[in-house]
């Protein structure tokens, strides 16, 4: 299947699995656990049922959104996603450009192997960073100067990671620390040439962000040992302080789950919130992102703005949640799968699909801006 046969993300899915050996596509798609809370995010979703209206005068429509005070012309950003780098030679510097052609923000990942470094030095708008808070704090007052000095725009601090959630599917193909490589993972990475030509073969193959933290090591086997041991189960609100000491920029606090945490985040003063599950990668169990958007927004939004994640495969389910009460939304697995079918291009295609999905959707929706969405564009029951 041929990029330009691509119709949906689904397409893109698929075409990623040609592309990139299993393992790394299980790690990609697994959620923890029972994987409940990752089918709930999507299962959630689908079941929102959209209000149609007819003659309602929905030409000329303008889907373009102010987030953290700038314009751009979707109601979207790419979040976060580690080892991106992995499903394409230098993947993150893809996303970020697909991302910068498309006008909104990308967010790299603390965990990206691109380093902060080598994307500032691939795009020329400014890009988010990806804190996840650690126990090396010279660490991170490191990695928060360097964010500043790359002129990034935004800190997203991820706060729903104090501990792993296990994926059965990773402990199963030994994706794990350290990895056990297994013939069969040999077999099956031989099976994607290209893969191996473009990511194997290339020359970012570590954490980007942690390089020469541990001197003496260049596998990511012992970065990820190392990476392990730095999360901190004793994280709390005051870090958060401690965050904002350091920088003076836009916060954005992502793994917002709860009323109350939502009310203390906009208390510490963070500029906006992802409400997020980590796309059912952590608490396995929790409800769906899109099942608490809701009542969250309803709590919060006058104080802080209102970012949504976790399922958002089309533009029917970004028009869900703007419905719902968020002003954008962050794509994970869908431009990754882009990222996985053809790099820069692949997740241009991501953005690109779920664009033209959500402007069909407005107009048969009867909605003229993305402000007008609201709960009223939903049919009533649901
Ligand atoms: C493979 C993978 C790696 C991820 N890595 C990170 C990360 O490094 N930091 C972070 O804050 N979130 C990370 N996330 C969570 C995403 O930012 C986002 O919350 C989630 O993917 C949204 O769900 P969706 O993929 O179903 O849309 C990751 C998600 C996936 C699928």
């Amino acid at each position: 299947m041929a990029l330009k046969s691509i119709a949906c993300i689904d397409d893109l899915r698929r075409l990623a699995h040609r592309k990139v050996p299993r393992e790394f596509m299980d790690y990609y798609e697994s959620g923890s656990y029972s994987e409940a809370t990752l089918r709930a995010n999507r299962d959630d979703l689908e079941k929102i049922r959209i209000n149609q209206r007819i003659l309602a005068g929905a030409s000329d429509r303008d889907l373009s959104q102010t987030v953290l005070g700038q314009s751009q012309p979707l109601p979207l950003a790419l979040g976060p996603v580690g080892l991106t780098g992995m499903a394409y030679r230098d993947g993150e510097i893809a996303a970020a450009r697909a991302a910068q052609k498309a006008g909104i923000p990308y967010t790299l990942s603390t965990l990206s192997i691109c380093s902060i470094e080598d994307v500032a030095a691939a795009v020329q708008k400014p890009f988010w960073f990806q804190l996840y808070f650690m126990k090396d704090r010279g660490f991170i007052a490191d990695l928060i100067a360097r964010a500043r000095a790359a002129n990034c725009s935004a800190l997203v601090l991820t706060a729903d990671l104090q501990v792993l959630g296990q994926r059965h599917r990773d402990v199963h193909n030994g994706m794990t620390v350290p990895p056990r490589i297994r013939l069969q993972t040999i077999a099956h990475v031989l099976s994607k040439p290209a893969w191996v030509a473009g990511v194997l073969l290339g020359k970012r193959k570590s954490f980007g962000n942690v390089e020469g933290r541990i001197p003496g090591t260049e596998h990511l086997s012992s970065y990820m040992a190392w990476i392990n041991s730095q999360f901190d189960q004793a994280l709390s609100w005051k870090d958060v302080g401690w965050v904002r000491e350091r920088w003076p920029g836009k916060l954005i606090i992502k793994g917002i789950l709860d009323v109350e945490d939502a009310r203390e985040a906009a208390r510490v003063g963070a500029d906006a919130i992802v409400v997020s599950n980590h796309g059912g990668r952590q608490l396995d169990g929790a409800p769906s992102s899109i099942s608490m958007l809701p009542r969250i927004a309803d709590a919060v939004a006058a104080e802080t703005e209102i970012l949504f994640d976790g399922g958002i495969r089309s533009g029917q389910d970004v028009f869900r949640a703007l419905a719902l009460g968020a002003k954008a939304c962050l794509l994970g697995r869908a431009y990754l799968y882009g990222v996985c079918a053809a790099g820069e291009e692949g997740a241009y295609t991501a953005i690109d699909i779920i664009a033209s999905e959500l402007d069909v959707t407005m107009a048969l929706a009867g909605v003229r801006r993305i402000g007008d969405i609201g709960r009223s564009s939903l049919a009533s029951g649901t």
